[in-house]
């Protein structure tokens, strides 16, 4: 019989995606798929198509035996929920013990590059992920996601309009990727029906610093940006002047700060290795995502 395959999260754009790749991409049959969210309301389309729906939410371990009942590989994808320190890490565990009782066969996880080893506020919610599923005995894949070129959109149409980009990444790298080349490679994972436990990081295929991604970005819009370098303390008073709540300050100084150490420098092969393709290039992303930058 063939196996069944769960995707958490599946209203999110990262759970969609998998599962548009997983349906179009790889052909998995629909029956073969359980698309799992808070609000199963949500995914009538895909029910419509055939995938099975069911209610799944971290924050109540009662809606996990039935959600996690005959799966034999389950993509946990990890949740946004950074505002209380130490929730996403507690939904996620919750996740990781519910998956063991409901006798699970391997479990995928979203984390991200190098999380033993970084400066970035939310890194401890994915290592103990990470570790969480590794003593459960259970076979894993652990996906490691580098940060998407998507991210860059929500700050860009400001910098534009203003023609200034600040950051306090101090020319440190980062070996971005595309949500969707994520989504695809994650796809190619599960959908690959693997029981070894291995760990992939997801990047791009150069690493860049802002500069260099500014550049791009000029070049795609036609217009002018330049990157502004500050320190971390000048970076929190921008972003909270400009009225982000705290956590989400925390994490983006964080993230800079971890782009300056060299800790977000790290490519690898593995989008190649689970795809057979090469990931989106930076030019491309904006290629496409023109209208985005120009709003
Ligand atoms: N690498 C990067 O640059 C990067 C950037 C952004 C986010 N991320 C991480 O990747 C994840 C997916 O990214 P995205 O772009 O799809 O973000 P998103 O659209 O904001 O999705 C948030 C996800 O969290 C899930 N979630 C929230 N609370 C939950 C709970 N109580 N129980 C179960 N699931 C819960 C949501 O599931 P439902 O709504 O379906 O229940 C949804 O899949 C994020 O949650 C975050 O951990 C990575």
């Amino acid at each position: 019989m063939s196996s069944t395959l769960l995707v958490t999260g599946a209203a999110g754009q990262l759970g969609q995606r998998v599962i548009h790749h997983l349906l179009e991409t790889y052909k998995v049959a629909p029956g073969r798929i359980i698309a799992a969210t808070r609000s199963p309301e949500k995914l009538a389309e895909l029910a419509a198509k055939g995938v099975i729906t069911r209610k799944a939410d971290f924050d109540d371990a009662a809606t996990l035996p039935a959600a996690f009942a005959g799966i034999d590989h389950l993509l946990i994808i990890s949740t946004d929920a950074l505002a209380v320190p130490g929730l996403r890490l507690k939904q996620q565990t919750t996740a990781v013990d519910a998956a063991k009782k409901a006798g699970v066969k391997h479990i995928l996880y979203t984390s991200m590059p190098a999380p033993d080893d970084s400066l970035v506020s939310f890194a401890p919610d994915h290592l103990g992920t990470e570790n969480a599923i590794k003593a459960s005995g259970i076979g894993y894949t652990i996906l490691r996601d580098a940060w998407y070129f998507d991210n860059f959109l929500m700050g860009l149409p400001h910098s534009l309009a203003t023609g200034k980009w600040y950051t306090a990444t101090g020319g440190g790298r980062t070996s971005n990727i595309s949500r969707d080349d994520c989504a695809l490679a994650i796809a190619a994972a599960l959908a690959s029906d693997a029981t070894e436990s291995a760990t992939y990081t997801l990047t791009g295929s150069t690493s860049l610093t802002i500069e260099d991604v500014a550049s791009v970005v000029s070049k795609v819009t036609d217009r002018p940006l330049e990157v502004v370098q500050v320190n971390d303390e000048q970076f929190a008073a921008g972003l909270t002047g400009a009225g982000l709540p705290k956590f989400v300050v925390d994490m983006l100084v964080s993230a800079d700060a971890n782009a300056r150490a060299g800790k977000f420098d790290i490519l690898t092969n593995d989008f190649n290795k689970l795809t057979g393709k090469e990931p989106q290039t930076v030019r491309a992303f904006f290629e496409a995502h023109k209208a985005a930058l120009l709003v």
